[in-house]
C-alpha cells in the first residue's frame, strides 16, 4: 500500500520548511516571515466584515440537510455543520490537549520534528515549500497511531492525549462517511463510487492540529497562506476564534464566522475532480491576531492512494483526465495548481 510518507517523500522539504519559528523567544515578525501588507498583494480586496460570513451554517438533524448541503458544495464548496452528534465534551478535550502540546517549550516540541520525508510529527504547514516566506503557524500531524510521538513528550502520560486523538479520529471518520453520502447522493454517485469515497487509503487518515500564536504585527505575516485541500473532504474545528477565510471569485477573502460547536467542511480537490468541476475545490487560508492563540484542528478525508480518481461515469464529458489517486498526490507536492495540469 502507498502511504503519504511513499507520495510526498519524492521531494524531501529542505529544514527551513519543516521548522517553526521559535514562538518561545520571538518578538516580532521576522524578514523571513515577513509578508507584504495584506491590501497587495495577497489581498487585493479588504477582508469583510466579521458578521459577514456567507457559507451556511447546516443543522444536521433538519429535514432538508441533505439538499442545503447539494447547494452549498455547488455555491461554495465550503459550509459549517451543527448538530452533527460528535460529543462537545470530545471537542473541548481535542482542543485543550493540543493546547497542551503547543504550550511545550519549543525546545520539547523540535524532538518530534517530522523528518524531511516524513508525515507524522511536528513542524511547519506542508504548504510552505510553495512560498518564499514562511507562515506563522506551527503544526502537529498525526498519521496512524500518535504513541511514539507522545511518549517522548509525555513520557509518564502520554495516554490522556493519545486516547483523545483516537476517539476523536473516529468520529471525524462517521461524520465524515455521513457527510459523503449525502453530498454523493445530490450527484447520483453509483454504489460503487459511494464505496470508492468512504473507503479510506489507510485504517487512518490525517489529523492536523494547527497552532496560531498571537502575532506582533498581523497584517504582515500569514497563519497559513492560500490553498486548496488535496483530498476529498476537510473536516475542522477552529473553536471560537475566528481567522479562517476563503475566496471568493469578485467578493476576495470572506471570513468563515466561528460558530461554536460547529465544523467547517470543505471539499478538496478530489472531490473536485469526481464532480466533473461542479463542486469547487474552495482557496483558503488562515490569518492571524494579536491576541489570541488560534488552535485548530482538520481531518483529512481520501481514498486509497493506488485507487483512480476520475470524474463521475455519469458526466458526458469529464474535464479531467483519470488518474492514480497518488499519481495526482505526487503532482500536487510539486504545483500548487495540479488541478489545471490534468484538465482534459
Ligand atoms: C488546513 C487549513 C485552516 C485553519 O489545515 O488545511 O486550511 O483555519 N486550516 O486552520
Ligand atoms: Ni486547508
Amino acid at each position: 500500500m502507498t502511504t503519504l510518507l511513499e507520495v510526498s517523500g519524492n521531494d524531501p522539504m529542505t529544514d527551513h520548511h519543516i521548522i517553526p519559528l521559535d514562538f518561545d523567544s520571538i518578538d516580532g515578525v521576522p524578514e523571513s516571515h515577513s509578508w507584504p501588507p495584506f491590501d497587495e498583494p495577497l489581498n487585493k480586496i479588504q477582508t469583510c466584515d466579521l458578521q459577514d460570513s456567507l457559507i451556511p451554517v447546516i443543522d444536521l438533524t433538519n429535514s432538508k440537510a441533505m439538499n442545503l448541503i447539494g447547494q452549498a458544495c455547488k455555491q461554495w464548496g465550503m459550509f459549517q455543520v451543527i448538530n452533527h452528534g460528535v460529543p462537545s465534551n470530545l471537542v473541548k478535550k481535542i482542543e485543550s490537549e493540543s493546547r497542551r502540546l503547543f504550550a511545550l517549550p519549543t525546545h520539547e516540541k523540535r524532538r518530534v520534528l517530522r523528518s524531511s520525508n516524513g508525515v507524522s510529527g511536528y513542524g511547519s504547514a506542508r504548504i510552505s515549500h510553495y512560498f518564499d516566506k514562511g507562515m506563522w503557524h506551527e503544526g502537529f500531524t498525526i498519521m496512524g497511531s500518535c504513541v511514539d510521538d507522545a511518549k517522548v513528550l509525555w513520557p509518564h502520560d502520554f495516554q490522556r492525549f493519545c486516547d483523545t486523538m483516537d476517539a476523536y479520529q473516529n468520529q471525524m471518520k462517521q461524520l465524515t462517511h455521513k457527510l459523503l453520502l449525502m453530498i454523493l447522493e445530490t450527484i447520483d454517485a453509483t454504489q460503487e463510487e459511494i464505496d470508492w469515497a468512504i473507503s479510506t487509503h489507510d485504517s487512518r487518515s490525517p489529523l492536523q492540529l494547527n497552532s496560531y500564536p498571537p502575532c506582533p504585527n498581523p497584517s504582515h505575516a500569514v497563519g497559513l497562506a492560500p490553498h486548496t485541500d488535496s483530498l476529498l473532504l476537510t473536516l475542522l474545528h477552529q473553536g471560537d476564534i475566528n481567522g479562517l477565510e476563503f475566496f471568493v471569485d469578485g467578493l476576495g477573502w470572506r471570513h468563515v464566522q466561528a460558530v461554536e460547536g460547529a465544523f467547517v467542511v470543505n471539499l478538496g480537490d478530489l472531490l473536485h475532480i469526481f464532480s466533473n468541476a461542479k463542486f469547487p475545490s474552495v482557496s483558503h487560508r488562515a490569518v492571524v491576531n494579536q491576541s489570541k492563540h488560534r488552535i485548530s484542528v482538520a481531518y483529512f478525508h481520501g481514498p486509497p492512494f493506488e485507487s483512480r480518481v476520475a470524474p463521475s461515469a455519469k458526466f458526458q464529458k469529464p474535464r479531467f483526465k483519470s488518474l492514480l489517486v497518488k499519481e495526482y498526490l505526487s503532482l500536487k507536492s510539486k504545483h500548487c495548481d495540479a488541478l489545471s495540469l490534468i484538465q482534459t
